[in-house]
């Protein structure tokens, strides 16, 4: 595995690549949700990139910028263990200049749930998702396929239309949750829970295992689910329970194949998201 820090060095790695790429971009402090990704790119690619870098522009003022968990040597150990060839691993000051061009999410789809609850947030990832993306795909593999999880859901199908509304030439894969035993998903947020709060933070799944057992009781209108739902849920602060089709538009009757639920909590000071595709 190499290590590299700057864009120059980057590009002459990727110059002779030029089968498939498999790239996954993340935030670093890697768990096994982030590993599913990384096996899973492994296994159909020819080449695998993997990307730390904790993106700035996606943090809210007064949001977790400075205390999100930076965890450089224990990364570099699980990439190294993991298989990835080349890991990216820039700082702020080669990936950013003062005054850049921004991306805006689209008026619809990036201004409900998660984009309205951080407004900006997803101008933040797009934008960085784009100078990755091009990044790796500086030197035009046959292919470049980029790994990211249905864990965010709004995420995923934000940069799923990037790529299509901008003519990218990558294959988007998204890739399922993945979860504690007892339930709880995996987040990079999750240290920030004490004990009690994790135990909190397990009604959300369970919230959302719940709406599925409905669901497949054949109970399919949205109120109802996410009533339900509530009851399920205690000790967390609800921010948002939405039941939205694949497009991102609420629905108010399920359609099995083309549903997501979603869900957003406060436990304590820590926002946690989750969600279940029917
Ligand atoms: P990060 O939160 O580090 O996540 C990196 C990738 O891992 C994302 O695609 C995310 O959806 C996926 N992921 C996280 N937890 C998961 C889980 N429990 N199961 C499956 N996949 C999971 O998302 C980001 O970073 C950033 O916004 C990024 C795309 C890197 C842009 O800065």
């Amino acid at each position: 595995m190499i290590i590299i820090n700057s864009i120059k060095e980057l590009q002459q790695a990727t110059q002779n690549l030029k089968s498939s790429i498999g790239f996954v971009p993340t935030m670093g402090a890697l768990h096994e949700g982030h590993l599913s990704l990384i096996r899973k790119a492994k296994i159909e690619n020819d080449k695998l990139i993997v990307s730390i870098f904790v993106n700035p522009t996606q943090f809210l003022e007064g949001e977790d910028f400075n205390k999100y968990p930076r965890k450089d040597e224990a990364d570099k150990k699980i990439c190294q263990l993991a298989g990835v060839d080349i890991l990216f691993m820039p700082s702020i000051d080669i990936m950013y200049e003062r005054d850049e061009l921004k991306i805006t999410a689209p008026a619809v789809r990036g201004f409900i749930l998660e984009g309205n609850s951080r407004a900006g947030h997803f101008d933040g990832v797009l934008q960085i998702v784009m100078k990755l993306l091009n990044l790796v795909s500086y030197n035009k593999p046959s292919i470049l396929r980029a790994y990211f999880g249905k864990k965010d859901a709004q995420q995923l199908s934000l940069i799923t239309q990037m790529v299509k509304n901008y003519f990218l030439n990558i294959e988007i894969v998204p890739c399922n949750i993945v979860r504690d035993s007892d339930g709880l998903a995996l987040s990079s947020r999750n240290i920030y829970l004490s004990k009690e709060e994790r135990t909190k933070a397990l009604s959300l799944s369970r919230s959302l295992k719940r709406a599925s057992k409905l669901v497949m009781q054949n109970e399919l209108d949205s109120d109802t689910i996410i009533n339900e739902m509530r009851k399920v849920l205690s000790g967390v602060k609800i921010e948002y329970i939405a039941i939205i089709n694949r497009e991102f538009q609420q629905i108010n009757s399920i359609k099995i194949g083309d549903t997501i639920i979603l869900i957003a909590c406060y436990v304590g000071e820590t926002r946690l998201i989750d969600n279940i595709w029917i």
